[in-house]
């Protein structure tokens, strides 16, 4: 597959989104369904793997990921996340979200960042994080506290490249000044822009950037008319069934146009996010190998530029009914 830089560490174009991998994320499944999907993910090319220690119970997530990797680490650019999953006994900050889940909780204190990494190297099996993020920003922490925490783990050879997740521009700006940030991984997807001057700072400062959730968590492939007990989209208003059938027909034209190209929806959403900067590249999730090699061959698509034209107009101002996720 084609690679792309974000900051110096190159990565393929399409990667492999963990998340759903673990139970009570995509409703249920079991973990040789999930070592069967990451290890097609594997094979095919997908070798940027981003999972979390806040994916699943305990570090179910990570743990996964550690046994399927363990005797091909070389191929694999593992990246997780810290600031979610809490340790015992430590305070944390509530955050926003746009949906009625559980409360996401963070603390980003620096102090606590070796111990988050090195909890993350243990469940994953591994001397040292390719990518590691702070998940989400802690509000009752300066940005400098929490990446300055990360540089330190750097300089250790524990963590190769630092980024960030869920930030503004000003907060990548500030994180950017202490260390060098290799990623950013914000939503990003056909149903939901990228924020025009983080954009601007992360082509500015060389950042790459990440997309997070870019088939609008399954929405994007047109294949999505309900959601079943156990799956967290039932919490989320875009998938309410009158937001998501209102969404279904509003998103109809891209549907087409993807026809008309002879792709399908997925493969559309995923090869349009490509064309959007040369620094982005897709982290797709998938539990199905016959989905994960569509995503994968997104990245052999060219869109000309007349068609990137038809389908902004297509999309027009489409953003999802329901709100956002974070
Ligand atoms: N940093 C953050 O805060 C944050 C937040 C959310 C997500 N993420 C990352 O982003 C990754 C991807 O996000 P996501 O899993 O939420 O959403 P996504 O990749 O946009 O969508 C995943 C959903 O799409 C379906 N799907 C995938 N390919 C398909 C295809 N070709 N045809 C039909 N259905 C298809 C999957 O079902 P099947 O299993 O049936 O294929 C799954 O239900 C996560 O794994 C995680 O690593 C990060």
């Amino acid at each position: 597959m084609t690679t792309r830089e974000l900051g110096n560490l190159e990565v393929p174009a399409i990667g492999f989104g963990a998340m759903v991998l673990s139970p009570g994320v995509y409703g249920d499944i079991d973990d040789e369904r999930a070592t069967t999907a990451l290890t097609a993910a594997l094979d095919a090319g997908a070798t940027h793997v981003d999972t979390s220690d806040a994916y699943g119970a305990d570090g179910h997530n990570e743990r996964l990921v550690g046994k399927v990797i363990k005797g091909r680490r070389d191929e694999v650019v593992v990246a997780t996340k810290f600031g979610l999953a809490l340790l015992d006994g430590e305070p944390a900050r509530s955050v926003p979200v746009g949906y009625a889940f559980n409360e996401l909780r963070v603390n980003g204190e620096g102090r606590l960042v070796r111990t988050y990494a090195e909890r993350s190297l243990r469940n994953l099996g591994i001397d040292a994080i390719d990518l590691y993020y702070a998940h989400y920003p802690d509000p009752g922490v300066a940005i400098e506290e929490t990446v300055g925490a990360m540089a330190s783990l750097v300089k250790d050879g524990l963590v190769k490249h630092i980024g960030l997740s869920n930030v503004t521009a000003s907060q990548l700006r500030r994180a950017h000044a202490v260390h060098p940030i290799a990623a950013v991984q914000n939503e990003w997807s056909m149903w939901r822009p990228v924020d025009a001057d983080l954009l601007a700072a992360a082509r500015e400062l060389g950042v790459g950037l990440v997309a997070w959730s870019p088939l609008g968590n399954g929405f994007l492939t047109g294949t999505v008319q309900g959601v079943g007990e156990g799956d967290f989209r039932r919490n989320a208003p875009r998938f309410s069934s009158e937001n998501l059938s209102a969404n279904n027909d509003r998103y109809a034209p891209v549907r087409t146009l993807a026809a008309e190209l002879g792709v399908t929806p997925a493969q559309l959403a995923l090869a349009w996010l490509l064309h959007q900067d040369p620094h982005v590249v897709a982290i797709p999730g998938s539990r199905t190998p016959a989905h994960i090699e569509e995503n994968i061959a997104a990245a052999d698509i060219t869109l000309h530029a007349d068609t990137l034209a038809r389908i902004d107009q297509a999309l027009g101002k489409f953003e999802a009914l329901g709100g956002t996720l974070l």
